[in-house]
């Protein structure tokens, strides 16, 4: 199988790590050499991680020897797959889908990472809507094991079945939901992060001690600031939008303190600060 990823932030590159480990030929692609580098040593160290508690099959170079890194679009005319995992954006997404939609063989079924975004839209923005859906990996891919699946309004039954197999053989469990905006995860879990972002504006708790009451009271793995921080606060604020924006209801409103730390380029781990500050 040649399996294709586009953008090679924390989900891209772990979307690449996952389908290399299950043995697919992988090719990584972001805008800058930068990028790429950076998702290549993400990946060499999860790898490591893996390998030292006897988690892979094979050796770590092994691994990421089957990984190749591109700047180039043009490199992904042959893949049977192309997830894309770029910016949580609608307009991006469908320029690079319309262009995936001529550049990959006519067999190759697109699939997006999207959290949010309808996919039925950008099935149609690819020009083959029959052969698109949405593949959504969890965070961290490397040991989440849900794949929530979505199908567009045109995705056929064969797309659906290559996905589902296609998860399973990267050792995922993939459960399957209509195109709804959110689908299911996002739906309930953003809603839940953005009322934990309004109690730290509101002065109900500091931020520690909202995440330790969600962590020791719900049993939940880490408190939803600090997953806020974890996913990163663009996206969180982008899809709590297309929440707003799709279903209209004003439960849905992104909370103006999540707005305003994004405008300050406050964007959680990935920019070193979010509700916690980070080495
Ligand atoms: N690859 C390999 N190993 C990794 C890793 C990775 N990417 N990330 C962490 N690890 C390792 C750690 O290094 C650690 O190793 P040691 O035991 O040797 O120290 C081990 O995994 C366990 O990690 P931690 O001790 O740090 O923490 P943990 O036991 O709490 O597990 C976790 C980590 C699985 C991330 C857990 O905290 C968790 O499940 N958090 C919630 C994650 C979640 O909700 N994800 C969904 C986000 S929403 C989403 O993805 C959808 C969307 O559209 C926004
Ligand atoms: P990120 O910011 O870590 O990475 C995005 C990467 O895409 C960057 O490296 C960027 O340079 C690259 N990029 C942008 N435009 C590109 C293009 N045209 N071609 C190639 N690369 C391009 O973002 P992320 O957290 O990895 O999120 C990516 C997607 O996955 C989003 O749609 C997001 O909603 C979704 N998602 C995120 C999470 C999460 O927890 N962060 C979980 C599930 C799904």
């Amino acid at each position: 199988m040649k399996f294709g990823v586009i953008g090679a932030g924390q989900m891209g590159a772990g979307i690449a790590q996952v389908a290399a480990q299950a043995g697919f030929t992988v090719v990584l692609r972001d805008v800058e050499e930068r990028f790429l580098q950076r998702g290549r040593s993400v990946i060499e160290r999860s790898l490591a991680k893996l390998h030292e508690k006897g988690k892979l099959d094979a050796t770590p170079e092994d691994v990421i020897g089957r990984v190749s890194f591109t700047t180039a679009l043009e490199d992904f005319a042959a893949c049977d797959v192309v997830v894309e995992a770029i910016v949580e954006d609608e307009a991006v997404k469908k320029a690079l889908f319309a262009d995936l939609g001529r550049i990959v063989q006519p067999s190759g079924i697109l699939a997006s990472n999207t959290s949010s975004i309808p996919i039925t839209s950008l099935a149609t923005a690819s020009g083959r809507p029959e052969r698109f859906i949405g593949m959504h990996f969890m965070n961290p891919v490397p040991l989440m094991a849900l794949v929530e699946v979505i199908r567009g309004y045109a995705t056929s039954d064969e797309t659906a079945a290559f996905v589902v197999d296609a998860a399973r053989r990267m050792g995922k469990t993939p459960l399957s939901c209509n195109d709804f905006p959110g689908f299911v995860s996002n739906r309930v879990l953003m809603p839940m992060i953005n009322e934990a972002i309004q109690c730290v504006m509101e002065g109900v708790a500091e931020p520690e001690a909202i995440d330790g009451i969600m962590k020791l009271g719900m049993n939940h793995p880490m408190g939803p600031l600090t997953l806020a921080d974890f996913i990163g606060l663009d996206t969180c604020l982008a899809i709590m939008e297309v929440l707003h924006r799709g279903l209209g209801d004003d439960k849905y409103r992104p909370s103006p303190l999540l707005r305003k730390m994004v405008q300050a380029g406050l964007l959680g781990r990935k920019s070193g600060r979010g509700f916690y500050t980070y080495g």
